[in-house]
């Protein structure tokens, strides 16, 4: 069962290791419920999901690729689930750091391999790895990739 205040908690833990970004992709955020919470932290906040029904937040009702335009400071999300990949590789690509807190594979992979494949996937794109732990229920494990161009 999902902590229901793990947006409140990714989104200080975001605050605190970026401190200087101002501008933020929340990638697979669903109803916006992180874009809220980093709102009230001043940052100015994208949600990209497909849901038709979402939170009067700043909203791009699509699907996220590596090939969306790069007008953020770092790239976050939240049980991305589908598009955990994508955001390493888009943080690899367009030269910004990376935040996630991976829930289910894309692939039927476990949770442990799942999260050793994610870790090896960002430092073979050259980006610095590091976890950390949220405190809160469910899956609280945060990858967290900083590009070492
Ligand atoms: C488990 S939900 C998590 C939603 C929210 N982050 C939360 O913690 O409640 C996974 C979300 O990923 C979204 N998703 C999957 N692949 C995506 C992609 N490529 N681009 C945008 N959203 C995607 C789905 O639409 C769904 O809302």
């Amino acid at each position: 069962m999902a902590d229901k205040q793990r947006f409140e908690k990714f989104a200080r833990f975001v605050a605190e290791r970026f401190s200087a970004a101002r501008r933020v992709y929340d990638i697979a955020g669903g109803q916006g419920r992180l874009n809220e919470e980093l709102t009230k932290l001043g940052r100015e906040t994208t949600t990209f999901d497909q849901r038709h029904k979402h939170l009067d937040v700043r909203y791009a009702q699509r699907r996220f690729t590596v090939d969306e335009p790069c007008a953020c400071d770092v790239v976050v999300g939240m049980h991305p689930d589908g598009a955990t990949r994508v955001i390493i590789e888009y943080a690899a690509e367009h030269n910004v750091p990376f935040a996630i807190v991976p829930c289910c594979s894309d692939n039927g992979m476990s949770y442990k391999p799942w999260m050793r494949h994610l870790a090896e996937l960002a430092t073979t794109l050259g980006m610095a790895v590091e976890h950390h732990t949220l405190e809160m229920q469910g899956r609280a494990s945060v990858i967290v990739g900083v590009p070492q161009r």
